[in-house]
C-alpha cells in the first residue's frame, strides 16, 4: 500500500451534522462526582496530601485492586486532582484545599454524602414523579435526621462544608457592626454564626434548629472556640413563632428547602420577630434574572427536588418576596463564589 491510509474528507458529511461534543459531557459528568465522592470516601485526597506517594503505597492504603488503583489514578490524573511527579502522586491544590477531611472550607463532607446519597437518574426520575423528597425513600428528611443522628450528623457535616468558606464571605461583604443579637434560623452546624460573630465582635448569635441538630452545633461552635457568643436553642421554625429580642435574623439556604408559598411564611415570621429598624438576611446561591446562570446555582434545583419541598430563587423573586413581606431598603449583595445575600430592612 503507497500513500496514507486516510481520507481528508467525511464520506457523508450530512449523516452527523451536529457535534456531539457537548452531549457527551453531558453524560460523562456523573462520572467526574463519582470518582472524585469514591476518592473523597476512600481518604486517598487525605493521604496524597500528606506528600508524594508511589503506586504501591496507594494501593496497598487504599486496599484496592491493580486494575482499581491504576483506573481511578489515570481519571483522577485526567481531572486534574492528581498531579505526578518524579517520586509519585500528589494532590492538586485544589484537591488539598477543598477534598481532605478537616482543613477549613473543604468541601469533604458534602462530596462525602454523595456515596450515599447520589443525585442518580434513578433518583430523579422518582422525584420528578412524586413531587416530594426522595432521598431516604420518601421519608421527610428533617424527620429522618431527628429519627437518627448519624444522618442528623453526615448532613450537617455537609452543610458545614458547604458553608464555611461562603459564611468568611458574607463575614466581609455584609456590614453587621450595628447589629448585636442575631437569630440563625435552621443555622445547622453554626457555620454563618461562627463567622460572622467573629467578624463582629459585639454580635451574639443563636443557632435556631431542630433538636437533633443542637449539640451537633454546639460541637462546632466549642472547635471555633465561639462558645461565649454563639449558642444553640432547639426549636421548631413551622410549629413556633421565632424568638424575639434579635435585632438580625438570618436564614442560610433555608427558604431554596420550601415551596414560594412557604418561604413567604417563613419571611412573615422574621417580620413579626424583628424590632423596627432590625435586618432580615437571606444566604443563598441565587439564579441571574436573565437566567444567564451560574450553571451550578441552576442545577440547585435537583437537588431540591430530590432532597427539598423546593428550589433555587432567581435575585428578583427573592427580591420580591421580601418587599411584599413588608421589608423596604432590600439589597442583593454578591458574597464569595457562587453566593449571594438578599438583606432588608423593618420599617
Ligand atoms: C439546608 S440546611 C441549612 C443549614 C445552615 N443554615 C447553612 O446554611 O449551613 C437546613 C437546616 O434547616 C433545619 N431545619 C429543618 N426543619 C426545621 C425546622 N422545622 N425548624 C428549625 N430548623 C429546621 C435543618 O435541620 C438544617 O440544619
Amino acid at each position: 500500500m503507497t500513500g496514507p491510509a486516510r481520507r481528508e474528507e467525511r464520506l457523508d458529511p450530512e449523516r452527523f451534522p451536529i457535534d456531539d461534543k457537548r452531549v457527551y459531557d453531558a453524560y460523562i459528568a456523573g462520572r467526574k462526582s463519582a470518582a472524585i465522592a469514591a476518592a473523597v470516601r476512600a481518604g486517598l485526597f487525605d493521604l496524597l496530601a500528606g506528600g508524594a506517594c508511589s503506586f504501591g503505597h496507594i494501593q496497598s492504603e487504599m486496599g484496592w485492586s491493580l486494575r482499581g488503583t491504576r483506573s481511578m489514578l489515570d481519571a483522577l490524573v485526567a481531572l486534574g486532582f492528581v498531579e505526578v511527579l518524579a517520586d509519585g502522586f500528589t494532590a492538586s491544590a485544589d484537591a488539598a484545599a477543598y477534598l481532605t477531611r478537616g482543613a477549613e472550607g473543604s468541601l469533604w463532607g458534602l462530596v462525602d454524602m454523595e456515596v450515599d446519597s447520589f443525585l442518580s437518574p434513578a433518583a430523579l426520575l422518582e422525584a420528578l414523579t412524586k413531587d416530594k423528597a426522595t432521598v431516604y425513600g420518601g421519608e421527610d428528611p428533617w424527620a429522618a435526621h431527628e429519627a437518627d443522628p448519624v444522618k442528623a450528623r453526615a448532613f450537617t457535616a455537609a452543610m458545614h462544608s458547604v458553608s464555611e468558606r461562603p459564611a468568611a464571605g458574607v463575614a466581609e461583604r455584609l456590614d453587621l457592626t450595628s447589629a448585636r443579637r442575631l437569630l440563625d434560623v435552621g443555622g445547622g452546624s453554626g457555620a454563618l454564626s461562627i463567622a460572622l460573630a467573629k467578624a463582629n465582635p459585639e454580635l451574639e448569635c443563636v443557632i435556631w434548629d431542630i433538636p437533633a441538630v443542637c449539640p451537633i452545633a454546639n460541637e462546632y461552635v466549642q472547635a471555633a472556640g465561639c462558645e461565649g457568643r454563639v449558642r444553640s436553642q432547639p426549636g421548631d421554625m413551622f410549629a413556633e413563632d421565632y424568638p424575639t429580642g434579635f435585632d438580625t435574623v438570618l436564614l442560610s439556604q433555608i427558604l431554596h428547602d420550601w415551596s414560594f408559598d412557604t418561604g413567604a411564611g417563613l419571611v412573615a415570621k422574621a417580620f413579626a420577630a424583628l424590632p423596627p429598624g432590625g435586618r432580615i438576611v437571606i444566604h443563598e446561591k441565587l439564579v441571574e434574572d436573565d437566567d444567564s446562570g451560574p450553571l451550578a446555582n441552576q442545577l440547585v434545583h435537583l437537588d431540591m427536588l430530590v432532597w427539598t419541598e423546593g428550589q433555587q430563587y432567581r435575585v428578583s423573586e427573592l427580591t420580591d418576596l421580601l418587599e411584599r413581606g413588608g421589608f423596604t431598603h432590600v439589597e442583593r449583595l454578591r458574597t464569595a463564589g457562587y453566593w449571594s445575600v438578599v438583606h432588608g430592612l423593618k420599617p
